[in-house]
């Protein structure tokens, strides 16, 4: 009996043993297809990446001229191009628009990866790489499904860009000179998480951002500390009074008028957060893994992370950080801030709302200034849809559950855009909550990239089957 030394014992007819083989060489073809996407530091906010950038944009349409696309096409730049194909032409079904994006965020800090971050290893059931979760790895599995599955009843169309964690320039300017490509039936989007394993979700809000530098000057030159301590500003000293007023202790937000627009969620959506597989205590052992949470106490954490704006420090440059000692009073000092915005506030809003805050509260003595970086507005879709029953339908078929409602608190700046022709935009993803998407150590599980590419093959069949969604 051939299927006899199988792992775990199993024993298989021998048909079905021919199935698991060609199952596990294709896993191994596709391992080996993702890892080569996986190579390439594709790093969008660093320049020294621009090639890098258009090589993982080079491997994208290699992939979408395998699946047979028509007019692949490299759009907006040169160096961060949106990958654009069409798939090939099914007459009456529904077109579905799949957006992805190919960059990801820089490794650093590198000493803290187990293995380097753009040498995709496997240990433990899980691949580890920058870019694994965030977004490579999900927009592997969007393509890899069309291709296990014959040829789903799908008008295929693809905008997968290379800036989405730079702010997704080169796509917004695209949309609004050419917004006829967002038309659809449906936009599907796999860049975010399951609640927690087991749990896959659909996702009814973005939180937006508005990212800034805060500068502040209190001399023309760094000065002597002793020669001038005690009577001289310090643009350090102003710059953390400044960033303290914004915001205080107790997580309060003391920009004139930023909670105006804030709308808590309704008690229906509230109540149904506490039936999901999320207790504050394991979030602050084993994700955060701190020793405290912060924040509004009178929220709950979920409300906190998925319904209210935030205003964080991202870092704080300059005076003197060099080794040893130098006595001086530094005359400048910036801080690199964002503030995550929920539904109604507006970006352009918030930007003034900021600018009117720093002037108020810095004294006539210090200069300060604010230059905006990016940002994104927040968004909000309705999960009525009928495609919405055919994604959680997929999820069922393939994992028994389907999806849960709930809400994000990351931010991808171009879905108000890609919502707006119309079209519902299906916010969910086959990573898990701990991936450490931006941070050290990201990985995917391998168990989430084979269920995903199932899910999105089951769900282009189901989309195709009774025509137009
Ligand atoms: N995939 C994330 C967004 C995300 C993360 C959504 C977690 C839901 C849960 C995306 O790649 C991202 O990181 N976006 C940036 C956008 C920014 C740089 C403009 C973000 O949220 O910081
Ligand atoms: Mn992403
Ligand atoms: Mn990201």
């Amino acid at each position: 009996m051939r299927g006899s030394n199988l792992p775990g014992g199993l024993s298989l007819a021998s048909r079905d043993f021919d199935l698991y083989i060609s199952a596990a060489m294709d896993r191994e073809r596709l391992l080996r297809e993702l890892s080569e996407f996986l190579r390439i530091p594709s790093v969008s906010t660093l320049p020294v990446h621009n090639q890098d950038c258009r090589r993982a944009a080079d491997w994208v349409a290699t992939e979408l001229r395998r699946l047979g696309c028509r007019n692949v096409d490299f759009l907006g730049s040169e160096t961060h191009p949106v990958v654009w194909g069409e798939g090939p032409e099914v007459p009456g079904a529904p077109t579905l628009l799949i957006y992805g994006h190919y960059d990801v965020q820089p490794p650093d800090p590198l000493g803290e990866w187990t293995t380097p971050p753009f040498e995709p290893t496997v240990r433990d059931g899980r691949l580890y790489a920058r870019g694994a979760a965030d977004d490579k790895g999900q927009v592997f599995c969007l393509l890899k499904a069309i291709e296990g599955r014959g040829k789903p009843a799908v008008n295929f169309r693809f905008l997968i860009e290379g800036e989405e964690e730079f702010g997704s320039k080169v796509l917004f300017d695209l949309l609004k000179r050419e917004p006829q490509r967002v038309a659809a039936d449906a936009v599907l989007v796999a860049d975010m998480s399951y609640v927690a394993p087991g749990w896959p979700a659909v996702y009814s809000t973005l939180r937006g951002l508005c990212y800034a530098e805060i500068t502040v000057r209190t001399s023309k030159t760094d000065l002597h500390s002793g020669e001038y301590g005690g009577a001289a500003p310090n643009a350090h000293e102003e710059l953390c009074r400044l960033l303290t007023q914004l915001k205080s202790e107790d997580g309060q937000i003391n920009i004139p008028g930023f909670y105006g627009a804030v709308k808590r969620p309704a008690k229906a959506e509230l109540a149904a957060w506490k039936k999901l597989p999320f207790k504050e205590k394991d979030f602050l052992e084993k994700r955060v893994q701190g020793k405290g949470l912060v924040g509004l106490k009178k929220y709950s954490v979920l409300e906190r992370l998925w319904a209210l704006p935030t205003f964080e420090i991202h870092g704080i440059l300059g005076g003197f950080t060099g080794e040893g000692a130098k006595t001086v009073i530094p005359a400048e000092a910036t801080a690199k801030v964002s503030m995550r915005l929920v539904p109604n506030q507006k970006l352009k809003t918030v930007e003034r709302q900021l600018a009117a805050a720093i002037k108020r509260f810095t004294p006539k003595y210090v200069t300060a200034s604010v230059r905006f970086l990016h940002g994104a507005d927040p968004a909000q879709i309705k999960l009525t849809d009928s495609s919405f029953a055919k994604l959680d339908a997929a999820f069922k078929a393939v994992l028994g559950r389907g999806t849960v409602p709930a809400r994000a608190g990351g931010s991808i700046p171009v879905v108000p855009a890609l919502a707006s022709a119309g079209a519902p935009v299906i916010l969910t993803g086959i990573g898990l909550p701990d991936d450490r998407l931006h941070a050290p150590n990201e990985k995917l599980e391998l168990k989430q990239l084979w269920d995903g590419i199932e899910v999105f093959g089951k769900f282009y069949e189901l989309l195709g089957r009774n025509g137009s969604s």
